[in-house]
């Protein structure tokens, strides 16, 4: 049986830093709905365009859309042993889609780690977080600074500030999040597959309880 992981969380608690670590200890592909439009948006597909409309204001894209990508992503053979969702499901209707495309690839959501921190925790991080233009590696000025200011420490490309971590667009995500994700909470405690972290501690900590959750796969 496949394994899936979805990691649940607001923007900004940590979602991507554990996802690419997790990932690496677990041998699972790290699957982000975000990294997946912003590669979209670099190669200026049709789909680029529709997502990024809706990012610059802080918007999740609309289901239909973002249902369809993930399910061309699942489909590549390199998800046969299963995947580590970061940013979807976000909404009730793309969760049920989820549970239904897995079952053509024998499979099923295993674990919800949800990832909390308090909303000026989310601010702080986001407003110093750097990104790789490259891939996507992430690092935050203070809290996880790059060796060289300016340039990834993996791949040595240049690092920038994502167009939606501006102050308006981050308090637009976070609202998003509270009204159309934060029921995913629910959704996936009522399944049992629900295990709450403490996002505040530092990257390691957080990790390490990770990895107790998935203690089995790892
Ligand atoms: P997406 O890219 O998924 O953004 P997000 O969910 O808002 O989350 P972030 O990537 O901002 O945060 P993160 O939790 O990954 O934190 P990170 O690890 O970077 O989505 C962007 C947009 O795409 C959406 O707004 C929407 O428009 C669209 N979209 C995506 N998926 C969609 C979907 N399913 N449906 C519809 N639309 C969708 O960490 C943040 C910072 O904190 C970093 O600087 C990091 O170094 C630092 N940090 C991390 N952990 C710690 C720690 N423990 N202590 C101190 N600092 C830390
Ligand atoms: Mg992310």
């Amino acid at each position: 049986m496949p394994t899936f992981i979805v990691l649940l969380g607001p923007p900004g608690v940590g979602k991507g830093t554990q996802a690419e670590l997790i990932a690496e200890a677990t041998g699972l592909p790290h699957i982000s709905s975000g990294d997946l439009f912003r590669e979209n948006i670099k190669n200026t597909t049709e789909l680029g365009k529709l997502a990024q409309a809706y990012m610059n204001k802080g918007e999740l894209v609309p289901d239909d859309v973002t249902i369809s990508m993930i399910r061309s992503r699942l489909s590549r053979p390199d998800c046969k042993e299963g995947a580590l969702l970061d940013g979807f499901p976000r909404t009730t209707v793309q969760a049920d889609s989820l549970a239904n495309l897995l079952t053509e690839f024998n499979g099923k959501v295993n674990f919800v780690p949800y990832i909390t921190a308090s909303e000026s925790t989310l601010i702080e991080r986001l407003s110093g977080r750097w990104t790789c233009k490259a891939q996507g590696h992430i690092f935050h000025e203070k809290h996880n600074p790059p060796h060289k200011p300016g340039v990834c420490d993996f791949d040595a490309s240049e690092l920038y500030q994502r167009d939606d971590d501006k102050a308006e667009t981050v308090k637009r995500r976070i609202q998003v999040y509270l009204t159309q994700t934060a029921p995913l909470i629910t959704y996936y405690r009522q399944l049992g597959l629900l295990s709450e972290i403490d996002g505040t501690q530092p990257i390691e900590k957080v990790t390490e309880a990770l990895m107790a959750v998935l203690g089995k796969i790892a």
